[in-house]
């Protein structure tokens, strides 16, 4: 609308001083073209009366003339006839001649036209010599009103100015759609040739619109060039070089992460309030970024003096010693703990997206819970936005349905969705019973982030199976409408140099302390193994790993224990328990096999170990044994070549979990063949110093490179880079659109 008056109004203006400017110069033109016509007539009228008026000129008939002027006046333009005599005298008029007009001056050689006025009408007298045998004998005075030339150039006035003033409307009306679609098709090439596409060799644009392609191709260069400096600054990403880069590509940028496990857990024992590190690769990756980088994070309080530490807001600076970051912690009451987390989370898709052979429990109920407690964090995530278009991390499986949820409320913000754990092929996945409402919940993500290359194009198998989608494997994306989600692999790790080598001993000493711990000898073998007591973990089939090692090698008899650390987890679920109890029992099983008097091969400590205390048990091992039988990254294997700044140590690592991608120098195995894993720990426990520090520079090298920083880094430029695209795409539809409203 605001559009249209612009072009019409200036349109209008034009339209009207044209009308103006003409008005003169028309009524001239139309006075004279009308004079004319009136002067033609009275020519003709006077050749056809001419010899009539003689006579009764030269036979004296006043009557004759009377009734031939009346019938001359009765033309509508002549208003009086006069007869006039060679001096000017008015000799003989018809009745309407007025009384103020005189005889006007005549030309015995010819016509005269004069203009008379009548009360200040005007009138036009045509003055006709009349000669008898060669003299003059009077003028014959026509006189014609000429009033209608006045009434008609009115009329022709308004009309003319209607007609301009209908015309300028048209042509603006004509005016405002060609723009309109000249503009949607610039804004369609410019779109075409910048955003969604690179533009074919040959390609052309149109060369009004050139210009400003040449200026936008060139910051969308610059855009791109940022996904390469990612990818290719591959060394030398700190805490500092995050948050630089992140201060340059997303300045003021608000930073949200939603997980359901909180970073810090504060916990009653014994009468007093003991804070807790969980054990989740999840928090041990995203704690050093929430660091460097500050924001809010918002997690599930769990901890049961978790209500204690908080203020009005339910929020608390954290860490604790250095706050460098808000936690906004979530209260959840029994029911939905049981039926989003236990249930759903962890019966349902846990197993669902780990090829562990635990079937999945899909109960209604446990959905109903997850839905509502996914709105919950949702709607804590939008309350605690500051701005319009936050950079939201949204953390697992426990918050499929998030991201749509956010979107809907803050749709102009980033939105990256990280996957823990695996995503199965589709057939699998297609057990879940709501695999739709996963699928579009995780969609409404600007990036779906997973470890491996393999999980993405299990996910976009899956969308294309089960969604009404598109699926652009050239560039990864799916779309269900609006703008497509990128979905990338980023293979997560650690921080580099972790803060738990911070006031370790040196190895000599945690060996000394370690072996003391568990009376054992100095010259015991030792090998580790530390994750949570999950069954995906493969912890029963480390222990036939043991046996088959001690019984192809019994000179190991003696000689060689597996420290096996297992934190208690979810343990209200009967999977979890059974585990438990099985583990338990198998390891006694081994002890009894194999063991003497004052020596067992498997010692198991079901206890949570602060990371700190891990560290100190990885420096103290001969081999770490992380064996799991599917794990998405499994950040296990990362800490511990991270705790041997000493490069001793061998890695026992699974062929099954993403770091074996990474991590090429383990002895990677199959956690199913125990025999082969009995063989790996021979191998492992005989590898002389040179080969295990050989291994193990390469493997730190790659972990020190590829650390959590790096990590980070790639998803936020992955994100800076959508932003600024999407930025531009505004900016070139709102050009657009603006310029056509
Ligand atoms: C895995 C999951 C994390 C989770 C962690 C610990 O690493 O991917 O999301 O936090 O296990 O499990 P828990 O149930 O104790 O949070």
């Amino acid at each position: 609308m605001k559009t249209a008056a612009r072009f019409a109004i200036p349109l209008l203006v034009i339209v009207a001083v044209t009308a103006w400017a003409m008005t003169p110069v028309v009524d001239h033109l139309m006075t004279g073209w009308f004079r004319s016509d009136v002067e033609m007539r009275s020519r003709l009228i006077f050749q056809s009366v001419q010899e009539t008026v003689l006579t009764h000129m030269a036979e004296g008939r006043t009557r004759g003339l009377d009734s031939l002027f009346r019938r001359i006046a009765m033309d509508q333009r002549v208003l009086a006839v006069g007869l006039c005599g060679p001096r000017g005298r008015l000799v003989h008029a018809s009745r309407a001649w007025p009384a103020r007009v005189a005889c006007p001056r005549g030309d015995p050689a010819g016509v005269v036209f004069t203009t008379a006025f009548d009360r200040g009408d005007p009138l036009l007298a045509a003055t006709f010599p009349l000669v008898v045998k060669g003299r003059p004998a009077g003028y014959l005075v026509i006189l014609n009103d000429l009033r209608f030339i006045a009434q008609r150039s009115a009329r022709f006035d308004l009309y003319l100015g209607i007609g301009l003033a209908l015309l300028g409307l048209a042509f603006a009306a004509v005016t405002i759609l060609v723009a309109r679609v000249t503009l949607r098709q610039w804004v369609r090439s410019m779109k075409d040739s910048l955003v969604t596409r690179t533009p074919l060799p040959g390609e052309q644009v149109a060369p009004e619109i050139a210009p400003l392609v040449r200026d936008l191709r060139k910051m969308m260069r610059d855009v791109n060039f940022l996904r390469g400096a990612a990818d290719s600054i591959r060394i030398d990403w700190t805490a500092e070089t995050l948050r630089r880069a992140v201060a340059d590509e997303l300045p003021g940028a608000e930073i949200m992460v939603l997980s359901n496990r909180e970073p810090y857990i504060h916990n009653y024992q014994d009468g007093e309030v003991v804070m807790q590190r969980p054990a989740s690769g999840l928090v041990t990756a995203l704690e050093p970024i929430m660091r460097a980088c500050g924001g809010v994070w918002i997690a599930h309080g769990s901890g049961s003096a978790d209500h204690e530490l908080v203020d009005a807001a339910d929020h608390l600076k954290v860490p604790p010693d250095r706050p460098a970051y808000t936690l906004r912690r979530v209260w959840l009451s029994d029911e939905e703990q049981d039926g989003y987390y236990y249930g759903y989370a962890n019966e349902g898709l846990w197993p669902l997206c780990h090829i562990a052979y635990v079937r999945p429990i899909f109960r209604a109920t446990d959905w109903e819970f997850y839905v509502e407690v996914n709105r919950k964090f949702a709607d804590a995530v939008v309350a605690e936005a500051r701005t319009g278009d936050p950079l939201v991390l949204v953390q697992d499986y426990h918050f499929a349905l998030a991201p749509r949820m956010i979107r809907e409320h803050l749709p102009q913000a980033t939105i990256i969705t990280f996957w823990h754990i695996p995503w199965p092929n589709s057939e699998i996945f297609g057990i879940c019973p709501h695999r739709e409402e996963i699928l579009a919940g995780l969609l409404g993500s600007s990036i779906i982030g997973f470890h491996t290359r393999f999980h993405c194009n299990n996910f976009l198998d899956t969308a294309d199976r089960y969604l009404e989608c598109q699926v652009d494997r050239e560039h990864s994306t799916v779309s269900i409408g609006g703008t497509p989600a990128l979905v990338r692999p980023y293979p997560i790790s650690i921080e580099w140099p972790p803060s738990a080598l911070v006031g370790q001993l040196p190895v000599e000493e945690c060996r000394k302390t370690v072996r003391d711990r568990y009376h054992l000898p100095d010259t015991m073998r030792l090998a580790v193994g530390v994750e949570r007591f999950d069954y995906t973990k493969g912890i029963p089939d480390r222990f036939h790993a043991v046996a088959a090692l001690l019984e192809s090698h019994p000179e190991w008899i003696g000689r060689f224990v597996l420290l096996q650390v297992a934190a208690p987890t979810r343990s209200r679920l009967p999977a979890y328990t059974a585990l438990q109890t099985e583990t338990a029992e198998l390891a006694e099983q081994v002890n009894r096999r194999f063991g003497t008097e004052d020596w067992k091969p498997v010692i198991l400590v079901p206890h949570h170990h602060e990371p700190h205390q891990v560290f100190e048990l990885f420096r103290a091992a001969d081999v770490a044994v992380v064996t799991s039988l599917h794990d998405g990254m499994n950040l296990v294997a990362k800490e511990f070549v991270a705790a041997r700044d000493d490069e001793q140590g061998v890695l026992i690592l699974s062929t099954f979990v993403g770091a074996s991608r990474e991590l090429l120098e383990a002895l990677i195995v199959n956690p199913y063949d125990a025999r082969a894993m009995g063989e790996a720990l021979h191998t492992a426990l005989m590898m002389p110093a040179d080969l295990q520090r050989d291994r193990m520079m390469l493997m730190r090298e790659s972990v020190r490179e590829n650390n959590i920083y790096y990590w980070a880094g790639r998803m936020l430029f992955d994100a800076a880079r959508m932003r600024k695209r999407s930025r531009i795409e505004e900016r070139i539809v709102h050009a657009g659109m603006s310029k056509i409203k």
